[in-house]
């Protein structure tokens, strides 16, 4: 650990701090919730103001209908997978309402996100309904299925069945579908002989086409949500450094995606999943966990379990104007009151990757 007294302007430039402290566990709690509520208000904009699609209205069934006999069994296979994983909504929902009850900002969330997410399983039945590949009884009995089995954070995820367990592995997760969902888009548009890219029809009319626009519509709800839980991680990290960052930890040592081996037929998934390379550990690692590390500040996963180590031996005293970490993990303090020393500083978020990502 290295102090850094009087070392001004030369680390992360912070957010103007409203609690002086002195920094017990409530002021830190109280801080946190504090932050946590604004930034559910600037999400719950966006989510009504501007991702305000329905599966019914926005999509295009009648190129899907063109389209579907271009599609392969495992790119059918795959959506119809992703169908499963997304009927779930109501398990995550009533889950993360139990364990996150104590908090009205957090619930709020939960709540707000569970509307969001509910309209994706209806979109890949569209997809799958549309394109011909599944007739509506098929479907049906599907779902009907899914619904046989309960998911729970606890039985499924042992041991992240705490408030920042769900934000943690919220905010990968949601970084792990938003890969998984535009890997898709491209293979389907790969698979209706289009190029990789929108092409200028496209993007004068703002939607691609079919199910390559269904699956551009979802992804850019699922990375409005990683951007959501990982602000929120952040504004943890900086009240609760220890916690959030081992919590954290835990999440990326263990990481799978929700209910996958409680699917019907998850073995053909497995099997399609391993022909298709859509999502591989590699990709995991380069593309999911390593930008979600450089989301957060840290250089990668050695930074994180060394700030993990340096974190437990801050003292307790000191709130987050005193403490930063570097990109290597290393904690900085700073005796006097600082507010330039804030983890998870505000500039940092021009690396969270909203909507913008979406341009295309
Ligand atoms: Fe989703
Ligand atoms: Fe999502």
């Amino acid at each position: 650990m290295v102090a850094a007294p009087d070392d001004k302007g030369t680390m992360m430039g912070g957010m103007p701090l409203i609690i002086d402290g002195p920094w017990t566990r409530e002021a830190r709690e109280h801080a946190a919730a504090d932050e946590a509520h604004q930034a559910f208000i600037r999400y719950f904009r966006r989510a009504m103001k501007i991702r305000n699609w329905t599966p019914w209205d926005d999509l295009h069934p009648e190129e899907m209908a063109k389209n579907g006999h271009l599609l392969s069994e495992d790119t059918i296979t795959i959506i119809q997978a992703y169908l499963g994983v997304e009927d779930y909504v109501g398990d995550y929902v009533e889950d993360g309402l139990h364990l996150l009850n104590n908090s009205r900002e957090r619930r709020n969330l939960q709540l707000a996100w569970g509307m969001e997410e509910l309209k994706h399983a209806e979109a890949w039945e569209l997809v799958l309904l549309q394109s011909g590949v599944r007739t509506a009884e098929e479907l049906k009995e599907y779902r009907d299925r899914v619904g046989d089995h309960k998911w729970t954070m606890r039985e499924n995820h042992p041991g992240l069945d705490t408030s920042l367990g769900v934000t943690c592995y919220a905010m990968l997760q949601e970084r792990a579908t938003y890969f998984n969902y535009d890997e898709m888009r491209k293979r389907i548009r790969e698979e209706y002989g289009l190029p990789e890219k929108a092409t200028p029809l496209e993007r004068q009319r703002g939607t691609q086409i079919g199910a390559a626009g269904a699956f551009k519509t979802v992804a850019t709800d699922e990375i409005a949500h990683h951007g959501i839980f990982l602000e929120l991680v952040r504004i943890y990290m900086r009240y609760l450094p220890h916690e959030t960052l081992d919590t954290m930890l835990k999440v990326f040592n263990g990481f799978t995606m929700p209910a996958l081996h409680i699917l019907p037929n998850a073995s053909d998934l497995a099997a399609a999943m391993q022909r298709t390379l859509l999502h591989t550990p590699l990709k995991q690692g380069r593309q999911v966990n390593n930008p979600v590390l450089d989301s957060m500040g840290l250089k990668n996963k050695r930074a994180l379990e060394r700030a993990v180590q340096e974190a437990k031996m801050l003292p307790p005293g000191l709130g987050p104007e005193h403490v930063a970490f570097s990109r290597t993990g290393e904690f900085v303090l700073s005796m006097v009151s600082d507010p330039q020393l804030a983890n998870g500083d505000p500039a940092l978020a021009k690396s969270i990757p909203v909507e913008e990502m979406q341009a295309d």
